[in-house]
């Protein structure tokens, strides 16, 4: 059994402290939030777990193994290092850090203290990403051409990170993990309506290494809800939809082919238009899952799916964006870390 605090008891965080509270390899102990009100709701939900405002408390119990951060985005890096050096093993929402070497010090502290750090990247146990990732390494796809996120709303609009920091992390993860190829080059560019500074709106776009290109839409000042990736290989491509409620992966087998030789411009391009399949899914929620997962590494000493590792790369990437918003879309090349 696995004891776990969870500090901030927000929107997102409530929905971890249901969960670290109902799976039964973990037993939830503490949450910890700066708002007394949110904890007198806590307290209410879950009788019998403890509350404080204050971090050291929690952390000061030899019987907590393990932390749950889902705080404010610039209060990751400052907590996740208080954890870590508690010796307890950290579970950080995304984005990880809002700089890479933020990113980067989280990411020695926890290798040095031997201590599991997983970071939020929610989608990585979505049956529906596992599927994409499924396609992909069996070659069903073919070689990978290019893919798509689009991820808008009229919804949450946050004053401490734009759009970009808000929602990319989630496509930018998945696109890491689908591709066994490193980034090369990022652009972005976007634009800032409602508040000064804190873009509403952006397109960002990343190279790889194998020539595959990336391309990421957020806003949270759009008419459609759209979660949605598109992924485009040389035999089929796919779309994992994830506000369909039932059919959320379309594999379309469809694709265009070029000949090595062709006798006249008819038969340059030869284009295909296949059936298309809907493969059924595990309904499970992607949350539970992840949150398992994290216990699972705790007790078996793993790295998980979403490392530290990974979450820096999301955060170079980021800062790798936010460098080319700032120059109007000039391409930044990606240091390999
Ligand atoms: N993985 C996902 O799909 C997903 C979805 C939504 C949000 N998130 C992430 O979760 C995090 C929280 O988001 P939210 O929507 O719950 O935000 P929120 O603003 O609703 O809640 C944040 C909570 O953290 C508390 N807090 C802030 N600093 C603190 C500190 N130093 N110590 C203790 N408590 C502190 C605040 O009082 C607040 O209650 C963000 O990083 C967000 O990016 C992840």
């Amino acid at each position: 059994m696995t004891v776990v605090a969870v500090v901030g008891a927000g929107n997102w965080g409530r929905n971890l402290v249901r969960n670290f509270h109902n799976l039964p390899s973990s037993s939830l102990k503490w949450v910890v939030d700066l708002d007394e009100g949110r904890l007198a709701k806590m307290r209410e939900l879950f009788p019998g777990i403890r509350t404080t405002t204050a971090v050291d408390e929690m952390l000061a119990d030899p019987e907590v193994d393990a932390v749950v951060v889902s705080a404010s985005a610039r209060a990751h890096h400052p907590l996740g290092m208080k954890v870590l050096r508690a010796g307890k093993h950290a579970y950080v929402e995304k984005p990880l850090a809002l700089t890479a070497l933020h990113a980067e010090e989280l990411v020695s502290e926890a290798d040095d203290r031997n201590l599991v750090l997983m970071v939020g990247h929610l989608l990585l146990f979505h049956p529906g990403v596992l599927k994409l990732k499924q396609l992909v390494e069996s070659g069903e796809l073919g070689d990978l051409y290019y893919l798509y996120s689009q991820r808008v709303n009229l919804g949450v609009i946050r004053q401490d990170e734009n759009s970009l920091w808000s929602f990319a992390p989630h496509d930018l993860s998945v696109m890491l993990y689908l591709l066994d190829q490193k980034p090369v080059s990022v652009t972005a560019r976007g634009a800032a309506y409602l508040q000064d500074g804190v873009e509403d709106v952006a397109f960002m776009n990343v190279r790889f290494s194998g020539g595959c290109m990336g391309q990421v839409q957020v806003s949270w000042l759009d008419p459609h809800k759209l979660r949605k990736f598109t992924v485009v290989g040389s035999k089929k491509m796919v779309v994992f939809d994830d506000m369909e409620a039932q059919e959320k992966i379309r594999i379309f087998d469809k694709g265009a082919r070029v000949p090595t030789e062709y006798r006249s411009f008819g038969d340059y391009i030869g284009l295909r238009f296949g059936d298309i399949l809907i493969p059924r899914l595990d309904a499970s929620e992607p949350l539970r899952l992840e949150c398992q997962h994290f216990l699972d590494c705790v007790t078996r000493g793993e790295r998980p799916r979403s490392d530290g590792r990974g979450g820096l790369e999301v955060v170079r990437l980021l800062e790798a964006a936010t460098r080319s918003l700032a120059a109007d879309g000039a391409p930044i090349q990606i240091q390999e870390g």
